[in-house]
Formats: C-alpha cells, structure tokens, sequence
C-alpha cells in the first residue's frame, strides 16, 4: 500500500470518528455510531498494518489476533453493571501503551539533532508523563469500581502540596532530560513520579465523584494516545486521541455541571473540598415497610406515578418487568412516567440505556431538570434502586460528601416507595434520610422480584 492510500485510508477513517461521535450524541443514533466507528478503526489498521512504514506484519497480526480473542472474550462476558470496570481498565492499556511507545522511540529515535531532537525529546517525556498517569489513575478507578479499593477519597496530609511537588519535579527533569539530549535514567524517575502521582490523583476523589474521573481517565486516555500519535509521527492516531481527549474533557464537564462540582477542583484531585465530612452510615430513625400488594393498591389508586431508577434496577435487571408496571398502569389510565438522574447507575446515560433494552418509550422517560418541578404533584414515585440520586442530605447537609449535588426531589411526592435490599448506604457510602421520612416506605427485597410481585397484583 503506497503511502498516499495510506494517507486517504486515514482521513476515511478520521471522517467516520467523528461521524461516530456524532451517533453517539442521541439514543436513536447510537448503534450507528457504533459502526462508524467499527469501520474506522477497520480501516485504520488495515492501512497501518499494510502501509509502506509497518514492518513484522505477521507479528503484529498474531498479537492481533491473540489480543483480539482475549478483548473479545472479555466483552462477552461482561455484564452490563461491570461497563465502567471495563472502561477504566481499558484506559489502563492506553496509558501503558503511551509509556513503552515513549520509552521505544526514546531508544530508537534514529538521526534526529538540534531542534528537532529536542521537540522529540519533548514529545517523549509528555507521552511517558500523561501515560504513566493515566496508567496508575486508571487502576485505582477500576479498584474503586470494583470495590476492591475503598471508594472514600484517600485524604493524605498535605495531598495538594505533594501533588505540586510532583509536578514541579516532574518539570525540572523534562528541562534536564532535553539539555542534556536524552537520560534514561530521568526518564525512569519521571516514570514512577508519574505512577505515584496518577495514584494518588485519583485516590483522592472520593466515591460520589467517580462519574467524573471515568470521564475525565478517557480524556487523559486520548491525550496519552495523542502523544503516542506524535512520537510515532503517525497522524491520524494524533487525530483520534485528541478526539477522544477532547470529548472526554467535555464529557467530564457535563458531569461536574451535573453534580455542581467544579471541573477543576475535581481534576486536582478533590482540590478545595476540604470540609469536615460528617458522612454518617448510621440509620437515623424508624422506616416503615410496605408489602408489594399494599404498593400495587396504592399504585393502582394512583393519577400519576413517576419511577426513578437507579444502580440497583441494573443490579437486578428489574427494567424488563418495570416496563411491564408501566404498560399495565398506563392501560389503567395512570401516568407514568420516568425521572433520570445524570449520574444514576455506574456509567453515563446507564438508565436510559437499560430502558431502551426493555423499549420504554423514549418520550415517557425525562432528565432530573425536566420531571422534578412535577414531583410535588406526584401521587407516588417509584425509587427502583436509587439511593445517592434521591439524598437530601445533597441539598441539607453542607457537609456531607454529596452536598451540593443536584439530586432527585423525590420527598416531595406524596407517597414514595423505596426498592432495596436492606438499609445500607448507596454509592458514597452516606445514610439517606429519605428512607425515614413520613410519606416514605421501604419495599425490600430484589428489585426485580419486588416489581414482578407489584405486576401480579395490578
Ligand atoms: P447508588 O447510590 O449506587 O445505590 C444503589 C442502591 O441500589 C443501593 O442502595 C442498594 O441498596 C440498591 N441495590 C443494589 N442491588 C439491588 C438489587 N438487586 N435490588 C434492589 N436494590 C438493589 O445508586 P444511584 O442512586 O444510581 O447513584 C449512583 C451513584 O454512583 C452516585 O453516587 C454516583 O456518583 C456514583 N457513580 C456514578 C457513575 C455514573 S457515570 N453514573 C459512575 C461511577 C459512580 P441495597 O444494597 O440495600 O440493596
């Protein structure tokens, strides 16, 4: 393939990323999207692989295929809950990927001198920088996650001077790294700097800020992937990473303005939120408990009813017989209809994306800014497995670790009726008063078996 191909086959494929992203944006277009992009990452390395510049193509089609199996698999077997484990470690071998690509055309940087040496040089030492970063960053979110790792931020004494310190440092070494034309062993040093300072980044956003480090990780991912771009002098791997740096960026503004976080104190890990969290996990009074046939009464009673999702209906897969409920109410002349925080459930639009698998129609579903003026006005609201979304302590208690956060005002219904398994916390690890408020009663159990007992009494 002569160098031209290779050059149109990438501007095909730099074409259909952004027509992939722009898929992405709406629900009715997302599986096309999905394709675009499938198609552009084909072409991408088909050109790659066969243009003039590859060389061990047997080599790199075996790792493909090896590598491919293994991802293949993997996605498979996945289950929609663990998406966001999924993401983060993935953006781990991006960051990885950044670092050996840094330290290879550091080792093997051919005939370059004087200035073009330096911008290389240069370019090598952000590549290993932002890579190593997003490497450790990465797998701390995944631990985080996973629950392997504690999701309460690491609050380490003077965190934001040693975050400076490293960066300093980091800097001096990159100064001395091109005046000297090349030192491994600052190279190395600036490795675990950046290892040690992704770690403790992203350690230090507490759990109800995770949304935003996922998103911000896929930022720094393609950033990362950038760089690579650069020391590899390959132009469409700079095209893409900054497309998918900057729509990681932006996606992670969105989630700050959703959670009434600033976007900077949250990428200097947790920087200025310095309160005193009186995050309590203690039950604060009696609850009730109501049975699924007094809920199927009372729903039935009802003019307008209004379901509020959250992590837990993806735990259960309740959102097949939710949409049943919903079906059966509606043919009752009862209005449905669905509020959806921004943040509920582990990844971005991950409620919406579980009710279109079980085709809840897309008009009857709103955003939190949208349904919560209405709740006031609600016979009952549903909180089908949400628990941080639906906290007043976000809007009572400046200090707790969700103070600030919009969430969904559901308290203000006149009956709410709370799906869960017992009385732990949510998410962020902080009691919800809610669940012991008068008008409020707690339906335990799965959520699904739950919504299955309600439909067969409606
Ligand atoms: P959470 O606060 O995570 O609470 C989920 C609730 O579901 C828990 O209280 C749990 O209580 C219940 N539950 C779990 N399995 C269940 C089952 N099988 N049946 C019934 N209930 C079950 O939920 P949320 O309101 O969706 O909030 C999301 C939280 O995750 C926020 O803090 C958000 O910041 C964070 N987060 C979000 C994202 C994105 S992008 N959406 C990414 C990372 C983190 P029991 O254990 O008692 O059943």
């Amino acid at each position: 393939m002569s160098a031209g191909i290779v050059q149109a086959a990438y501007l095909v494929a730099a074409v259909l990323f952004i027509m992939s992203l722009a898929g992405l944006s709406k629900q009715e277009t997302a599986r096309a999207g999905n394709y675009y992009g499938i198609a552009g990452m084909g072409i991408a390395l088909l050109a790659t692989i066969f243009g003039p510049d590859a060389q061990g193509t047997s080599w790199i089609i075996l790792a493909m295929v090896i590598g491919g199996g293994i991802g293949m698999h993997l996605a498979k077997k996945v289950e929609m809950t663990e998406m966001p484990e999924l993401v983060a470690i993935l953006h781990s071998f991006v960051g990885l990927a950044a670092v050996l690509v840094g330290f290879n055309t550091y080792i093997d940087h051919g005939e370059l001198t004087g200035a073009l040496l330096n911008i290389h040089l240069v370019e090598v030492f952000l590549g290993v920088f932002i890579g190593a970063v997003t490497f450790t960053g990465s797998i701390v979110a995944f631990g985080k996650l996973r629950g392997i790792i504690d999701s309460k931020s690491l609050m380490l004494p003077h965190r934001h001077k040693l975050n400076l310190a490293a960066l300093v440092v980091s800097f001096l070494l990159m100064l001395y790294f091109v005046n000297v034309e090349g030192s491994t062993f600052a190279l190395i040093v600036v490795t675990l700097i950046a290892f040690a300072f992704g770690y403790h980044l992203v350690a230090s956003i507490g759990g109800a800020d995770m949304p935003v480090v996922v998103s911000m990780l896929n930022s720094y991912s393609g950033w990362a992937a950038a760089a690579a771009g650069f020391m590899l002098a390959n132009d469409l791997l700079i095209v893409t990473g900054a497309l998918v740096g900057s729509s990681g960026a932006i996606l992670s503004y969105i989630m700050c303005k959703a959670m009434n976080r600033s976007f900077i104190s949250v990428i200097a890990g947790g920087f200025g939120t310095e309160v005193v969290v009186s995050s309590s996990d203690e039950e604060q009074g009696e609850h009730r408990e109501a049975s699924a046939e007094e809920v199927a009464e009372m729903l039935k009673d009802a003019k307008s009813v209004v379901i509020t999702p959250g992590y837990g209906m993806a735990v259960a897969q309740a959102q097949y017989p939710v949409h049943e409920i919903t079906d059966k109410l509606r043919a009752q002349g009862v209005n449905v209809r669905f509020g959806i925080h921004p943040v509920a459930g582990r990844l971005p639009g991950h409620m919406n994306v579980l009710l279109a698998e079980a085709k809840v129609p897309y008009d009857i579903v709103l955003e939190m800014d949208e349904i919560n003026d209405d709740l006031s006005d609600t016979d009952v609201v549903l909180v089908i497995g949400a628990n941080d979304t639906v906290n007043p302590a976000a809007m009572e208690d400046p200090n707790s670790p969700i103070a600030g956060m919009p969430v969904l005002e559901v308290w203000n219904a006149k009956h709410v009726i709370v799906f869960k398994r017992s009385m732990n916390t949510g998410y962020a690890g902080v009691q919800n008063p809610l669940f012991f408020k008068e008008n409020t009663q707690m339906l335990f159990g799965d959520a699904k078996a739950s919504v299955d007992d309600i439909s067969k009494f409606l």
